[in-house]
């Protein structure tokens, strides 16, 4: 099996109605290609029927997802962009009818950041690193850092973040809202773990009506950044920075 047909995520039932999904690309850092896209849209939809937690994490000490997958996004166009591979798989995971939890160590860079901002709680490690550099490679934070960043920290860090690329360590991250826990490397798993044990001791139909009401006072969408990010693809000046 070649590097490219190799399976991009490794799912595991690690306890009743928990489930850890791991990212396990680390010859590209976790790049979310279509590959992984399809991969975890098809664990999605695997685990919709059943209660599970979902716990995501990296197979890979260090290196949480470092974005969409550059290669492949040099190439999209404006259409690519209007089919929202990114932005709709956000948008299903933070619609997944269970809690979410993201489990980062390492960079959490661009999709990766938008990614666990997509989950429902976020823990981290002290050297992982948060960042949003989609401005440097001509394109925006298009796939929900816009708006799920700026209702994460505030308006004032997210433009530092969008605006300059500032990078955010664990603890930062911590202060600022866009984590919920810091924790060491070696614990990062066990105590994720051991919060999605105690989230699924409630009521599973009152935990599915809980995120379901939470989710009716989200304050935006990714329709213009979508549309925004649309424009963006086709310039020159995406292409040249690529
Ligand atoms: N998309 C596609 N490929 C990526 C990638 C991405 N976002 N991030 C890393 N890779 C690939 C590199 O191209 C390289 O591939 P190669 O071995 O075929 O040349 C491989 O992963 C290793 O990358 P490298 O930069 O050597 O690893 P590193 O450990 O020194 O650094 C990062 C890791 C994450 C700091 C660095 O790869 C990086 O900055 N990546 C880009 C992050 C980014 O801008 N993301 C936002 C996208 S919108």
């Amino acid at each position: 099996m070649s590097t490219d047909d190799r399976h991009r995520l490794v799912v595991d039932e690690v306890a009743d109605h928990v489930v850890t999904i791991g990212f396990d690309h680390p010859e590209k850092r976790n790049a979310l290609d279509r590959a992984t896209v399809e991969e975890l849209d098809a664990a999605l939809r695997a685990h919709a029927r059943r209660p599970t937690i979902l716990v995501l994490h990296s197979t890979t000490p260090g290196m949480f997802v470092a974005g969409a997958d550059i290669a492949e996004l040099r190439d999209r166009d404006a259409d690519d962009a209007l089919m929202s591979i990114n932005a709709g798989l956000f948008e299903r995971l933070a619609a997944h009818r269970w809690p979410t939890i993201a489990a980062i160590d390492g960079y959490a860079l661009g999709g990766g950041c938008e990614l666990a901002m997509a989950c429902d709680l976020r823990l981290a490690t002290p050297g992982s690193t948060f960042a949003q550099p989609e401005l440097g490679l001509g394109i925006l934070a298009g796939a929900g850092g816009n708006w799920r960043l700026r209702e994460l920290v505030g308006l004032a860090t997210a433009r530092r973040m969008l605006y300059t690329g500032l990078r955010l360590d664990g603890e930062q991250a911590l202060d600022a809202g866009l984590v919920d826990e810091v924790v060491a490397p070696d614990e990062l798993l066990p105590r994720t773990l051991e919060l999605a044990g105690r989230i699924g001791r409630n009521s599973w139909r009152a935990l599915e009506l809980t995120k379901l009401a939470l989710a009716q006072h989200r304050s935006a969408t990714t329709s213009f950044d979508v549309a925004a990010q649309a424009l963006l693809f086709e310039s020159d000046d995406k292409r040249d920075r690529m």
